[in-house]
C-alpha cells in the first residue's frame, strides 16, 4: 500500500519498543517469584481434599494432604504461604482461633517440622470460628471492638507459639496491632513481624473466599468495621495507626479495584506494601478462561505486573503457583 508521509515526529518512543531484546532492557517493573504469597486453607480429617467450587485449583486440605501441597509450594520457590483454617466446630467466642491445638496450630507445627524455610503467615482472624461468622465478640447484634482485642492477641500468640513466622490480622478493629504487638513482645516474641490487613475494604469480592474459609456472616454485614470502598484518605489514617501500633508490612485489599490506594501507601510510608489478589479476582479470571474469553496467563500475568507497578512489593495471590511455573518457562 502507498503512504504518504504527511508528518515527522522527532520524539518516537516507539525507538525503545523495537524488540524483545530492547523492551527487556527499558522494562521498569519485574514480577519475581520472591514477591508471592500462596493463601492456603486446611480443615479436620484425614485424607481430605474438597475443591472450593467457585475457585478452580483451590481446596480445603486436612494437615496430611496440607503437606504435600505446601511441598509443591516449596518446590516452585515461593517463599511464603498464609494459613487459613476451618475449625470442627464454632463457637460465640471463636475458641478454635486460639485453641493450642486448633487446626491452624496443628497445621503450623506439621509444616514448620517438614518445611522449616518456608515462611508461615497466619491469618488472625475470629470469623471462621465465630457461629455468628462475624471478625470479633458480637453482644445484641454489635461487634464490639475493645473485648474482641484480647482474644485475636491470644489467637496471634497461639500461632506463634505453634511455630508461625509472622503474623497477619484481617480483622479491621481498631487497635488490634498494638494489643497483638504488646502480646508477643510480652511473651518473648518481639522479633516476630506483623503483617496488618490495614486498608481492608468492605468487599464484594471476598464472595468465594468465605465459601473456601466457610466465614459467611450470618446476620448483617462487615461495613462496620472493613472500610467503605469510595474512601482513600481513610486508607491513609487506617495505615498510619497501624505503622504507629507496629506493624512491619502494610497491607491493601482487595487489589484489583484498589490499585489507587497501593500507590498511595507506597508513596506515602516507607513501608512495605502487599496487596491481596482476593478471591474474587481470582474466580473471575477462571471463570472467563474457562468460557475461553481470555488468555489465562497473559492476563494474570499482566494484572500481578499491575500490582507490582501500583506499588505492591508482595501480592498475596491464588495465582501463586501458576505464576511461579509461568516465570520459571519464560
Ligand atoms: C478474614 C479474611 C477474609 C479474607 C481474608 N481474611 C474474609 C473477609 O474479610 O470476609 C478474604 C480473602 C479473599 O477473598 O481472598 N477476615
Amino acid at each position: 500500500m502507498e503512504v504518504e508521509n504527511l508528518y515527522f515526529p522527532t520524539l518516537r518512543p516507539r525507538r525503545l519498543r523495537g524488540s524483545e531484546t530492547l523492551r527487556r532492557m527499558v522494562r521498569e517493573n519485574l514480577l519475581t517469584v520472591d514477591d508471592l504469597i500462596y493463601p492456603m486453607f486446611v480443615i479436620y480429617g484425614e485424607e481430605v481434599a474438597n475443591p472450593i467450587s467457585s475457585m478452580p485449583g483451590v481446596c480445603q486440605y486436612s494437615v496430611d494432604k496440607l503437606l504435600p501441597a505446601v511441598g509443591e509450594v516449596v518446590e516452585l520457590g515461593i517463599p511464603a504461604i498464609i494459613l487459613f483454617g476451618i475449625p470442627d466446630v464454632k463457637d460465640e467466642k471463636g475458641s478454635g482461633a486460639y485453641a493450642a491445638d486448633g487446626i491452624v496450630q496443628e497445621a503450623i507445627r506439621a509444616i514448620k517440622k517438614e518445611y522449616p524455610d518456608l515462611l508461615v503467615i497466619t491469618d488472625v482472624c475470629l470469623c471462621e470460628f465465630t457461629s455468628h461468622g462475624h471478625c470479633g465478640i458480637v453482644h445484641e447484634g454489635d461487634v464490639l471492638n475493645d473485648p474482641t482485642l484480647e482474644f485475636l492477641a491470644r489467637t496471634a500468640l497461639s500461632h506463634v507459639e505453634a511455630g508461625a513466622d509472622m503474623v497477619a490480622p484481617s480483622d479491621m478493629m481498631d487497635g488490634r496491632v498494638r494489643a497483638i504487638r504488646e502480646k508477643l513482645d510480652d511473651n518473648g516474641y518481639s522479633k516476630i513481624p506483623i503483617m496488618a490487613y490495614s486498608a481492608k475494604y468492605s468487599s464484594a469480592f471476598y464472595g468465594p473466599f468465605r465459601e473456601a474459609a466457610e466465614s459467611a456472616p450470618q446476620f448483617g454485614d462487615r461495613r462496620s468495621y472493613q472500610m467503605d470502598p469510595p474512601n482513600s484518605d481513610e486508607a491513609i489514617k487506617e495505615t498510619l495507626l497501624d505503622i504507629e501500633e507496629g506493624a512491619d508490612i502494610v497491607m491493601v485489599k482487595p487489589a484489583l479495584a484498589y490499585m489507587d490506594i497501593i500507590r498511595r501507601l507506597k508513596d506515602e510510608f516507607t513501608y512495605p506494601v502487599a496487596a491481596y489478589n482476593v478471591s474474587g479476582e481470582y474466580s473471575m479470571i477462571k471463570a472467563a478462561a474457562e468460557k475461553g474469553w481470555i488468555d489465562e496467563q497473559a492476563v494474570v500475568m499482566e494484572m500481578l505486573t499491575g500490582m507490582k507497578r501500583a506499588g505492591a512489593d508482595l501480592i498475596l495471590t491464588y495465582f501463586a503457583k501458576d505464576a511461579a511455573k509461568w516465570l520459571k518457562d519464560r
